[in-house]
């Protein structure tokens, strides 16, 4: 099934929603933010634009979004202070897949800009704000049309589960795990190393036509130093869906059947994706290495292991509940969760897991 039509997080602004539970890609886009002020800076010293023409791909619902922009309409303020000429005009294009939760952004605009005006003591050109529903994995945008792309914890997402994962009978590859683990076949890695290839190539290709030539993208993507063993989270909640089927909560062949449309490559990975495309210059390619609560931590230092499990558990459950709902039910959900926070921290510690992310900057040849 193609993730278009079962990917979003969970929407709204209750106890369970993204919006409130997305402090790890809130941390991760403040880590990258000298990245994009530099890439931003590059730009405008370089394309010297009337509209600086922006999208935020992957965008989600809740604050993140207008954080990045925020950031990048401080980056052209300093810069063209800098330069002593008045600061162009934004255009800014939201974009995520179409099932995703867009109004609970658009609801915070009209205090977005009054902010804006308040900071900028009304001397930033203008910012205008829109959304543009799709996959980013095909074209969004019209040919040359655009000047910066940004995407934070997106790009991982692949278009759908590798179709060889499912045998001719219908049997899964990867039976007993939702993604690539210790006890997956070699051949499940090949399939989704493959699906991540290809997926990645349309991604550049499209992003190529779209923006101008010199135009630039910084793509945050989690990542793994080895991607046949990648010890990433969802190896985890798959031991957990393993438990209820052993007790009879939930149906093999469901388990057997299902796999995270998801791929954390390698550096290595990544660049040989770039050259063989050939559109992009590769400027720079940082890895970030973090514990899975680090985050946590740096938000409150004074939490317990139990309590920042909890956090922890409730912010996967954000992003990964609508997916693995669509699987094995809503119910199941109310008895994964609870699993997973008793003793995800000492697999952790166990396994000597760290979230990887991969932070890429992009300029369009010429
Ligand atoms: C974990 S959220 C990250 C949101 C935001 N960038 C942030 O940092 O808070 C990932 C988002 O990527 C979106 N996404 C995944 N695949 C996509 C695709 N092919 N096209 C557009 N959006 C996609 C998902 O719907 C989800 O909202």
């Amino acid at each position: 099934m193609k993730v278009e039509h079962i990917l979003h997080t969970n929407g709204g602004v209750g106890k369970t929603s993204y919006a409130n539970n997305s402090l790890l890609q809130r941390a991760v886009i403040s880590m990258v933010k000298p990245i994009v002020g530099a890439s931003i800076e590059e730009l405008c010293c370089t394309l010297f634009p009337e509209c600086l023409k922006v999208a935020d791909l992957g965008r989600s619902s809740g604050p993140n979004t207008l954080l990045v922009v925020s950031d990048i309409i401080n980056s052209i303020h300093t810069t063209y202070q800098k330069l002593n000429r008045p600061p162009p005009s934004l255009q800014a294009f939201l974009n995520d897949l179409p099932g995703n939760d867009f109004n609970a952004g658009f609801r915070s605009l009209p205090g977005f800009y009054k902010k804006l005006d308040e900071e900028h003591e009304k001397k930033f050109g203008s910012c205008f704000i829109a959304g543009m529903p799709g996959s980013f994995y095909g074209r969004l945008f019209p040919n040359n049309s655009l000047n910066f792309v940004h995407s934070s914890y997106a790009l991982h997402w692949i278009s759908e589960v590798p179709k060889g994962l499912l045998t001719e009978e219908e049997e899964g590859l990867n039976k007993g795990n939702i993604y690539i683990a210790k006890t997956s076949p070699p051949a499940v890695f090949k399939q989704y190393l493959e699906q991540f290839k290809r997926d990645f190539t349309v991604f550049l290709r499209s992003r190529a036509e779209e923006l101008v030539p010199g135009g630039s993208m910084v793509l945050t993507i989690t990542g793994s130093i080895k991607s046949h063993d990648p010890l990433c989270i969802w190896e985890f909640v798959g031991l957990k869906l393993n438990d209820m089927v052993l007790e009879g909560l939930i149906g093999k062949e469901k388990l057997d059947a299902f796999n995270m449309p998801f791929y954390t490559p390698t550096t290595k990975e990544i660049e040989e994706v770039i050259q063989a495309e050939g559109s992009f210059t590769l400027q720079n390619l940082e890895v970030l290495k973090n514990d899975w609560d680090s985050y946590i931590k740096q938000a409150n230092s004074g939490l317990d292991k139990k309590t920042r499990a909890a956090i922890f558990a409730t912010h996967i459950r954000a992003v990964a509940e609508p997916i693995l709902a669509s699987q094995f039910g809503e119910e199941a959900m109310d008895d994964l969760f609870p699993r997973f926070e008793e003793d995800v921290l000492d697999h952790m510690e166990r396994e000597n897991c760290q979230y990887i992310n991969l932070v890429i900057s992009l300029t369009k040849k010429r």
